[in-house]
Order: structure tokens, then C-alpha cells, then sequence
């Protein structure tokens, strides 16, 4: 029983007070242990989302959400340990070959990943569409793996992170998601528990972000580098372009394939920019590069050299995948995604001016890519290919965009896919204005 009634904790902070550092740890550790329910939970969430929280107030749930499991100590393995997070976007598989190239030249990645959250994808789900990968870990075996790969690629559990873990689900099905403090805490806590020396965020904004304007995305970036820098570690935030997904594949096994492509020295051209550029500056703070060109020259060597592949294949191996990732005739490629496709056409001829990314994540939850109920499972191999992207050509009866989904995927959900797809694009007769990839950098 709780010594004390959450229902007050939800009146106090729906009312625009202030809790107090032991209320906040009292209700996440209660919470966590599963003597708060659910409907309670959820309501102090939806409270936090409309009054905010003081900076104290992040500090102490950053904090408790950390501390209630264990925090990893990596200093006895050998090298800078620096990670990158995003803040959520769609068609977003940076991490999958960041990571390994990062590691190729030489700094360690310990990544603690989430799951699709909202209309955004998550790592942990794209990679558990590799056949026997493993993202749940104990911390031994982490750093088994970070120590012999240079890279391990987890998720939270019952002892790393386990507030988060819940709240994350909690949040993903009550539309408590788009809120900067339960952002922050949630990236901040899996960050802080990692051992790490050093953090680039990628920070998205946009039609397909959380943070639709750069106004939100500046709040949310200097927030998290300020929780970063508190706990002594170096932190840069990337501000970038998120109106539109990123590379061409929606859809969980789709980007594994996709991500290989950009780990064979291929690849849709934004995802190698911004896979250059979050290396390089990760390769930086880890002291493995001078500057930041030089960073991005060290990992897009280790893209187009096949080291990267081969670091990605050693943690994968040691997290349990049983296809080799380096093989490009592994017959998983090829029967791992649906081949039920429906195209969605232009109706008249012209440029893509705009995208609702949104749109398009929401899209991808209909046909089963993510979650609308926190016990749903992701079908990894439902996708959505984008055909056309922002700026391109299209003639009327073309396609814009086709997804896939299973053949007895349910009529309604198939329905609701190809509703929102249709109003993702807007066509105009002129090429729109192409804004940068990467809109700014906070250092
Ligand atoms: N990534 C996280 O880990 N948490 C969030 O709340 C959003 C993105």
C-alpha cells in the first residue's frame, strides 16, 4: 500500500503546482513497481503535458527515472564512449549504421534505444526484425558486447531503466508524448544510465516531428544538452529537418534493408549526410577526430570500406541475429518483407511541394509497423515505399507512395493507410524552395 494518496499528486500538478522532489520520486518508484495503476499514471502524464514542469521538477523525474534501476558503470572499458538519440521521426534508421561506423573508427556506442512511439519508429522495434536479435540484455552481456564489438544496441528492461520502460508504453498509447519535459526525462534517463562520456542529439523538427516548430525544437534541444551537461557529460544537439520522412522506406525489416544499403556504401543521399554528420561529431567529442570534417571523412570511409557492415555483423551475431547481415543473397532479404502492395497515384502532374509527415508515421501504425495499443506486436514486415520525396517530378497516375500489408490485414486499417497517404502529399506546378537537412547545431 502507499503511504501516501496519488490521487493528490495528480490534483496537485493538474492545478499548476509544483511537486516536490519526494513526490516525484515516491509516484515513478511506486509507479514502477506497480502499485500505482495505469489510469492513474495516465493522468498525471496528461497533467505534466498541459501545465509543464519547473526545471527542479524535470531534474528530480530525470533523476528518479534513472535511479530506479541500475546505472552502468563503463569506465573500466577502454575508449570514449559516446552515443547518439533522436527525438523521434519517421523513416529515422540513422542509429542501425551509425552506430557500427562510429565504432569502426574507433569510439564505443553503449546505445539504450526505444520502441515506436507515437507515429515515430523505434530502433529497438526495427532491429528485433532481424531474425534471433536480442535487444534485451542483461548489463553483463552489454558490456560483453560493447567491449567486443565497440557497439551494443539495447533496450530498457526491469533493471535498466524500468521507469522508463513503463512510461514510454504509457505515453505512446495516451497521446502524452509531445511534451518537452516527459521528452527530456525519457531521453535523458536511458542517456544517463548508459556510462557514457558524451551525447549527439538529433533534435527533430517538423511535419513528422514531435516539436513542429524550430521555436519547440530549440526549448527541447537546450533542455536536454542542459540535463546533459548537469551530470558532466559533453553534449551537442543537431536541430533537423523532419517534414519529410527520411530515406525512402517506412517500416520496420524495409529499414534494416535500407539501412544495409547506406552500411554497403549506397544509400539514400540524406541518410548519409546526416549519418556523416552525427558521426563525425560524435568521433569528436570521442577525441577520434580533430575536427568535425575530419569525423565525417573517418565515417564515411568506414561506410564505403565495409568496416562498418562488419561491426554492425559482430553485435549482431553476439545479440543472437542468426542471418549474416554481410551476405547480400541471405534469403531473409528477401522474403522478409509483404508483397500485397497498394500504390497510392498522383492526381495531377507537378512537383511534391509539401509532405505531412505525420501523416505518413500514422499511416504506418494503421498497417501494423507500430503500436495502437501497448500490447500490440509490430508486423516488421508491413512498409510504406516512398516513390516520390519533396521537389521531385510527378505526372498524373503516377505513384506518389505504396505501402504493403498482410494479405488478411484487416479492410478498415488497410483503409485508413491509404486515406492518410493520400493527404500526405501536396502537389504544385512549381519546384518548392528545398531546405537544409540540418538546420542548425547547438555546441
Ligand atoms: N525518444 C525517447 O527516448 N523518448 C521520448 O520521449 C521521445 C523520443
Amino acid at each position: 500500500m502507499n503511504s501516501y494518496n496519488p490521487v493528490e499528486i495528480i490534483r496537485k500538478k493538474r492545478d499548476g503546482h509544483v511537486l516536490s522532489s519526494e513526490e516525484i520520486v515516491q509516484f515513478v518508484s511506486d509507479y514502477t513497481k506497480g502499485n500505482v495503476p495505469d489510469y492513474q499514471a495516465a493522468a498525471l502524464l496528461m497533467a505534466i503535458f498541459f501545465t509543464g514542469m519547473s526545471e527542479g521538477e524535470l531534474l528530480a523525474l530525470t533523476e528518479a527515472m534513472l535511479r530506479s534501476g541500475e546505472v552502468i558503470g563503463l569506465a573500466d572499458v577502454p575508449g570514449a564512449k559516446i552515443d547518439k538519440h533522436s527525438t523521434g521521426g519517421i523513416g529515422d534508421k540513422i542509429s542501425l549504421h551509425l552506430a557500427p561506423a562510429v565504432a569502426a573508427c574507433g569510439v564505443r556506442v553503449p546505445m539504450i534505444s526505444g520502441r515506436g512511439l507515437g507515429h515515430t519508429g523505434g530502433t529497438l522495434d526495427k532491429l528485433e526484425s532481424i531474425p534471433g536479435f536480442s535487444t534485451r540484455l542483461s548489463v553483463p552481456e552489454f558490456r560483453t558486447v560493447l567491449r567486443r564489438a565497440g557497439l551494443s544496441l539495447i533496450g530498457q528492461t526491469d533493471t535498466l531503466v524500468p521507469a522508463d520502460k513503463a512510461l514510454y508504453a504509457l505515453r505512446d498509447v495516451t497521446a502524452t508524448v509531445e511534451s518537452i519535459p516527459l521528452i527530456a526525462a525519457s531521453i535523458m534517463s536511458k542517456k544517463l544510465a548508459e556510462g557514457i562520456d558524451g551525447l549527439v542529439l538529433d533534435v527533430k523538427v517538423g511535419t513528422g516531428a514531435f516539436m513542429k516548430t524550430r521555436d519547440a525544437a530549440y526549448q527541447l534541444a537546450s533542455t536536454l544538452v542542459s540535463i546533459g551537461r548537469r551530470a558532466g557529460k559533453q553534449v551537442t544537439a543537431f536541430l533537423t529537418n523532419m517534414d519529410q520522412p527520411l530515406g525512402r522506406y517506412v517500416g520496420n525489416a524495409a529499414e534494416v534493408l535500407e539501412s544495409l544499403h547506406v552500411l554497403e556504401g549506397a544509400g539514400e543521399p540524406d541518410l548519409v549526410e546526416l549519418t556523416v554528420a552525427l558521426g563525425g561529431e560524435m568521433l569528436r567529442l570521442g577525441g577520434m577526430a580533430q575536427t568535425e570534417e575530419d569525423g565525417r571523412a573517418r565515417v564515411a570511409e568506414s561506410l564505403r570500406n565495409g568496416e562498418a557492415l562488419g561491426r554492425l555483423q559482430r553485435c549482431a551475431a553476439m545479440q543472437g541475429a542468426m542471418i549474416d547481415l554481410r551476405d547480400p543473397h541471405e534469403p531473409w532479404r528477401q522474403t522478409c518483407l509483404h508483397t500485397n502492395r497498394v500504390a497510392i497515384v498522383a492526381q495531377s502532374s507537378g512537383f511534391v511541394a509539401r509532405m505531412d509527415a505525420e501523416a505518413v508515421g500514422w499511416a504506418g501504425v494503421a498497417i501494423g509497423a507500430g503500436r495502437e495499443r501497448k500490447e500490440d506486436t509490430i508486423d516488421p514486415a508491413a512498409f510504406i515505399f516512398l516513390d516520390r520525396k519533396v521537389g521531385e517530378r510527378v505526372e498524373a497516375g503516377e505513384a506518389l507512395c505504396h505501402f504493403a500489408v498482410a494479405a488478411d490485414w484487416p479492410e478498415g486499417r488497410r483503409e485508413r493507410a491509404k486515406t492518410l497517404l493520400e493527404s500526405a502529399y501536396e502537389i504544385s506546378t512549381e519546384p518548392p524552395a528545398q531546405k537544409p537537412l540540418i538546420l542548425d547545431v547547438l555546441k
